[in-house]
């Protein structure tokens, strides 16, 4: 009797559990998002894979205080069906606890996004990784492997990418003029002067262009794309990965030299492409910008700040970080930014709004509250 009494009591409470989880009906851009468990949503800086009928959320694990700036955990990850509700998967990327090990607990993985590559029906991730102890000076690109979508996912390799490769517009002086450590000043971690009479492009041939804030792009004909901050953070660089997704090709561009852009979000739409970047201030929010182009590899041309309202000079206290299409719905895009809490990693708070056209151009306007219907 006793232990049945005990039953009931378990199973009352198991479903009061279910009852008290929350239900979601909308998007609440800023507020804590709760997932299937009643936890704060935990993939700051993150992407979204859509794959047979189930979204997928990858972003960065963080933990309170300013210790969650760094890879204490690993890469989250989160399912969906509906956009709204959201399902901890676990840690689909985890670091390591073992000294000296390349993914050592302190290292930093900073904006993981998964493709999957319907040749080798691999999901391939690729994140901006630095070494512990070490800032951000190694600047580069990891890739990580899983046969499914919710991981586990095995470090393949760390490289900066396009080694030993000219970008399709080089300039003659990136090869003949050697790079110039005098003219490299720094100011406030901003390359201040000409990048291209500076040439880090040249500096870094050899051992690889520098990789920091990053996206991946998959076209509507399966090639996909990386784009990443190089060149101390001066210059966006595009770039077309291999047919297995695991390399970049050696097939780049520079994008808007020296304008300083990070967070960029690449999404096509109407056979045209967009990108979302921000500037360059830490984790403090800066004005959002956006461009667009007909083809992946320019040109490209700036379009402003998409932001129409208030708050659009600190993208409504956000940097973009993805963009989302949303499956099933003809030219439907979501904006994904992230709320960055620094003192407090894991407080970091997400903006998701639609974005609406003004003709040619893409515009975001604050919402405190709204649904899909809106598309
Ligand atoms: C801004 C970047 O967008 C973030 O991903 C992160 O690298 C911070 N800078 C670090 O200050």
């Amino acid at each position: 009797m006793k232990q049945y009494g005990l039953l009931l009591v378990a199973l009352m409470g198991l479903s009061s559990l279910t009852l008290a989880q929350t239900q979601y009906h909308s998007f609440l851009p800023g507020q804590i998002w709760k997932d299937d468990k009643g936890v704060h949503i935990n993939a700051h800086g993150g992407g979204i894979l859509y794959q047979k009928g189930t979204y997928y959320w990858y972003g960065e694990h963080k933990i309170g205080g300013d210790a969650g700036n760094q890879a204490r955990v690993g890469v989250h990850c989160y399912s969906s069906k509906d956009l709204y509700n959201w399902k901890d998967e676990g840690i689909a990327l985890k670091v390591d606890p073992k000294e000296g090990s390349k993914l050592e607990i302190g290292c930093i993985i900073e904006r993981p996004k998964v493709i999957y590559n319907a040749r080798t029906r691999k999901y391939v991730m690729w994140f901006h990784y630095e070494q512990k102890g070490h800032g951000y000076d190694r600047a580069a690109s990891g890739v990580a492997l899983s046969a499914k979508a919710t991981g586990p996912f095995k470090l393949l390799k760390i490289f900066r990418p396009d080694a030993g490769t000219w970008p399709l517009n080089v300039l003659p002086m990136h090869k003949s003029t050697p790079f110039n450590a005098m003219g490299a000043k720094f100011n406030g971690g901003y390359c201040s002067n000409d990048v291209d009479s500076v040439n880090f492009v040249k500096r870094d041939f050899e051992g690889g262009q520098m990789a920091r804030d990053m996206n991946l792009f998959v076209d509507t004909d399966g090639k996909a794309y990386l784009i990443y901050s190089s060149e101390e953070n001066s210059t966006l660089h595009i770039s077309l990965l291999t047919p297995d997704y695991l390399s970049t090709s050696g097939k780049w561009v520079r994008v808007f030299p020296g304008k300083h852009n990070e967070g960029a979000a690449l999404f096509k739409r109407k056979g045209k492409y967009y990108l979302f970047t921000s500037a360059c201030t830490g984790w403090a929010p800066n004005p959002g910008r956006s461009a667009m182009a007909s083809h992946i590899f320019g040109p490209w041309k700036e379009l402003g700040n998409p932001c129409t309202d208030k708050d659009s000079l600190t993208t409504y206290h956000s940097q973009s970080t993805f963009v989302i299409p949303v499956a099933g719905k003809k030219d439907a895009f979501i904006f994904m930014g992230d709320r960055w809490s620094p003192k407090d990693a894991i407080d970091g708070r997400y903006i998701w709004l639609p974005i609406e056209f003004k003709g040619d151009k893409p515009i975001l306007r604050w919402r405190d509250e709204w649904t899909l219907d809106v598309f």
